[in-house]
């Protein structure tokens, strides 16, 4: 499980870093679009663990795709954070606004970008987010090494089939972004009952939910309490009927993003 900084921002992004590691989390996910790496990179000094420890992965912003932005962007993020390397290095989204007449064209120049960064070991593995099969199968014309990872929006009642087999068959990890719908899970009665029986909370069920599909959850908090309530979710298992419950519950659906119609 990692843990998410989007919209964490100056000294909350700092503190629930620093906080999130001192409770063990080890896999911390940034952005350079969230405009917090240098904080990021603070909390992560502050809580004093060693580099080689850390899990840290960040992203090529909307703007910044084409090989010489990703390169040049790339380096501001290691100076930002703090680091000589990330763990995992993202292209954020495969249609920007930006780049919508030429999207693939971009996407192919990133990636060149970023297999020589991987090649380099200042990122030591490389992938997507927000990527559908007609992305990844266009980025695989060109790509000499395939994508290890998407990052997509993933929660209960939001569960993408369609990206999902198409990663699961090319061996591709699945991150959960957004794995407690930005907040909206916790106005589901469902998920209330569900989680009352386990006596546990809906965000710990929630994500439960989503190690149990094998994807990679990464909830945020700014909250103390909240950040060490999400890593307790090791000691009980759900069974197949409220998997298959939570699979259909009701509300986030809409919150899905169409990449290639956003508007950023
Ligand atoms: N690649 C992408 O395009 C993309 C897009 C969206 C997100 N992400 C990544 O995924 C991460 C998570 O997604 P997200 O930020 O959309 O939100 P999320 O993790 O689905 O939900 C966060 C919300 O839930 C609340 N919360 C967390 N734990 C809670 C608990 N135990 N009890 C009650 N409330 C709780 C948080 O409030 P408090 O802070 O008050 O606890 C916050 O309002 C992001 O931070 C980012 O790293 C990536």
């Amino acid at each position: 499980m990692g843990f998410g900084t989007w919209q964490s921002e100056g000294p909350d992004a700092k503190s629930s870093v620093e906080t999130a590691i001192n409770d063990g989390y080890r896999h911390i996910d940034t952005a350079q679009g969230y405009h917090n790496e240098a904080e990021v990179g603070a909390g992560i000094t502050a809580s004093g663990i060693n580099r080689d420890d850390l899990f840290i992965t960040t992203k090529i912003d909307n703007n910044n795709h084409g090989y010489e932005l990703t390169k040049e962007s790339f380096e501001q993020s290691l100076s930002d954070l703090g680091t000589d390397y990330v763990n995992l290095l993202l292209i954020h989204w495969p249609n920007p606004i930006k780049f919508r007449e030429n999207w693939a064209e971009a996407n192919a120049e990133t990636w060149h970008a970023m297999e020589e960064i991987y090649q380099a070991g200042k990122a030591k593995a490389i992938g997507v987010s927000n990527f559908r099969p007609k992305h990844l199968k266009e980025l695989a014309k060109t790509a000499s090494v395939a994508p290890m990872v998407d990052q997509i929006f993933l929660a209960p009642g939001v569960l993408q089939p369609e990206t999902v087999s198409y990663c699961q068959e090319n061996n591709i990890q699945l991150e959960a972004y957004s794995p407690l719908g930005t907040g909206d899970i916790f106005k589901s009665r469902d998920m209330s009952t569900i989680a009352q029986r386990y006596h546990k909370s809906i965000s710990q069920v929630a994500l439960r939910w989503s190690l149990q599909h094998g994807f990679l959850p990464l909830p945020k908090s700014t909250n103390p309490q909240h950040i060490q309530e999400n890593t307790d979710i090791f000691d009980f298992e759900l069974n197949k009927e409220d998997m298959a419950k939570i699979d259909k519950i009701k509300g986030l659906k809409d919150k899905i993003a169409d990449p290639d119609t956003v508007e950023f």
